[in-house]
């Protein structure tokens, strides 16, 4: 398997008659994600906590690549996993297909508050894992009636999950204060950085689940640093100057949102995932040589902790558990 690949949007083959769902498809990463997957004639439903945020998305997307683009909203909260599951089941009633899942949505950097589910809002994962494990039996579907054909799930993780330390499952389960700004970015960054390793579990995880169907490629990827809405820190819990310092840094050594977007595409659509057989790896952009600039992207070694097999089936048993239980209430 070949690791570097050259990759344009022009990359991306016809996609007519595919059904897509991109996660946070409303802004940033996602909402060009949902825009390339569109213009090459696939049916993409925008899913979203918020309609007006996605119909804005749609139109801006209609607006600068054709009116006549198939794209939905589909109304999906991730905070809460009964909301979640509610929501793959609608789709699942309106669509008889669905051949790329982009799990894109993700927050960093907010209030440290507990969800309706009773899991610090940080942690993120759990509304992805019930949403994408509902839609299993529909996506297994989709590969046994078009054999000739592919299925892709993507989920989006991130670089900072090298930084993270262990999933702790009690820390999941709490909220984070420090009277110290030095702690509190610390903190902050762990837990981003943790729910970015919780994402290449459940990709990991998600991998190994489908690995005797020759037709399902799993994979997760990493953007790089791009400038979207994710640097909005205002309900961070930091002082103004590092929350100044941060969207500093994303907005002047960030790249382009088109160019974040690459990782996600190439795994989500592009025909060399079949031709090399990628599958359960994580994509970065790169290299960048110090600067800022997309050349290229890549296959990147995931490292020890992200490998580990036991801590992965650890996550799922507990992302099980919570689902149950949330499903209970
Ligand atoms: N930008 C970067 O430098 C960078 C780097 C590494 C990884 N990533 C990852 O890339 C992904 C996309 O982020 P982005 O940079 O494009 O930021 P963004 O513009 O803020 O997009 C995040 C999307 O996730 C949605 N979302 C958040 N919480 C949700 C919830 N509970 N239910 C449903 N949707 C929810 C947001 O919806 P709302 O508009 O309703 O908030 C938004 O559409 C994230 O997973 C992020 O962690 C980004």
């Amino acid at each position: 398997m070949s690791a570097t690949f050259n990759f344009t949007f022009d990359d991306i083959p016809n996609l007519e008659g595919k059904v897509a769902i991109v996660t946070g498809g409303n802004s940033g990463l996602g909402e060009v994600i949902g825009r390339e997957l569109a213009r090459k004639g696939c049916k993409v439903y925008i899913a979203s906590r918020s309609q007006s945020r996605a119909e804005a998305a749609i139109a801006r997307i209609k607006n600068s690549i054709g009116k006549d683009m198939n794209l939905l909203f589909l109304e999906l909260d991730l905070e809460t996993m009964k909301g979640a599951v509610a929501a793959a089941k609608f789709f699942m009633k309106r669509e008889t297909r669905l051949d790329i899942l982009v799990a894109n949505a993700g927050l960093g950097g907010i209030k440290s508050e507990l969800t309706p589910d009773g899991y610090e809002r940080n942690f993120g994962h759990l509304g992805h894992f019930a949403f994408v494990t509902t839609l299993l039996p529909l996506i297994f579907k989709t590969a046994d009636d078009n054999a000739e054909s592919d299925v892709r799930i993507v989920l989006m993780s991130s670089k900072s999950y090298e930084q993270a330390y262990p999933i702790d499952f009690e820390n999941v389960r709490a909220t984070y204060r420090s009277s110290f700004a030095f702690f509190t970015l610390q903190e902050m960054l762990q837990r981003y950085a943790r729910s970015k390793l919780a994402n290449l579990y459940f990709m990991r995880e998600l991998a190994d689940l489908v690995k005797d169907r020759k037709n399902i490629y799993v994979n997760a990827s990493h953007p790089g640093l791009v400038y979207t809405n994710i640097f909005d820190l205002s309900t961070s819990p930091l002082p103004w100057y590092m929350r100044f310092l941060g969207e500093f840094h994303a907005k002047w050594f960030g790249s382009s949102v088109n160019d974040g977007a690459k990782t996600a595409l190439f795994l989500a659509a592009d025909t060399r995932v079949i031709k090399e057989d990628i599958k359960g790896i994580l994509m970065y952009p790169g290299p960048t040589n110090g600067f800022v600039y997309f050349s290229n992207i890549y296959i990147r070694k995931i490292n020890e902790l992200g490998m580990d097999v036991e801590r992965r089936k650890q996550l799922w048993r507990f992302s099980e558990a919570a689902l149950e239980k949330a499903l209970e209430g």
